[in-house]
């Protein structure tokens, strides 16, 4: 859900984190190190010791919803950390320069009514949990990080998604893309 409050939050790969790294794919653009694990801090940050890299951004106010789609999607959606959410993916994005010229009216014009991507990403919730957070104005390697989580079953529901939104309008103005997916065991059994 978007957040009116900032908060910082960092991704490091390395050895150390709740979450297993199955993989890392290179989408479009430069690829991401391969590691073992993901760790995830919500409030506070990494330091870049004993991580192959860091990723950070902050939770932030929604730029393209209208009252009617916040209104869905607060209904509908579910919360992170869910305990039968045993898989998830991070998925660092850039956009272009060009994206980045065009008007706020015209980038919401691209992302809804072309290419439907609020429309389509509610038809996976409330199976599909997620969390969006900017780090453009940090001048990090990307512009946003976004974050899923998912039980094992709706592996090839996430799947579908991220195909559908990949052949999207709004998906040619994505210039650097890479696809983590992370798996967890259930609280107690790992
Ligand atoms: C789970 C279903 C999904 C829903 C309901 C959803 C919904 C949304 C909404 C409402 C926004 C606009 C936020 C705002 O107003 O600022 C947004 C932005 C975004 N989403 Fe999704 N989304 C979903 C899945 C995905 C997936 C799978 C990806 C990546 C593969 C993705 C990548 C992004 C990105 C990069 C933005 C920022 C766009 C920008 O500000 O230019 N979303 N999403």
């Amino acid at each position: 859900m978007p957040d009116p409050t900032p908060t910082l939050h960092s991704f490091a790969g390395g050895e150390l984190g709740l979450w297993r790294v199955d993989a890392i794919a290179r989408v479009i653009g430069e690829p991401l190190t391969r590691v073992p694990r993901l760790d995830v801090r919500v409030g506070s940050s990494h330091t870049l010791q004993q991580s192959a890299w860091v990723l950070q951004g902050t939770s932030s106010n929604a730029r393209y919803t209208s009252a009617q789609e916040q209104e869905s999607l607060t209904r509908i959606q579910a919360g992170l950390g869910r305990p039968e959410a045993l898989r998830a993916a991070l998925i660092p994005i850039r956009k272009s320069p060009a994206w980045w010229a065009l008007a706020q009216d015209q980038r919401r014009a691209i992302l809804e009514e072309q290419s439907r991507h609020i429309r389509i990403g509610m038809e996976y919730l409330p199976a599909i949990a997620r969390k969006l957070i900017h780090c453009r104005d940090l001048g990090g390697e990307f512009d946003f990080l976004t974050w899923f989580e998912y039980a094992p079953e709706h592996a090839p529901a996430f799947e579908e998604l991220v195909r559908r939104l990949r052949e999207t309008k709004e998906w040619e103005y994505v210039d650097r893309e890479v696809d983590i997916r992370l798996c967890r065991g259930r609280v107690g059994s790992e």
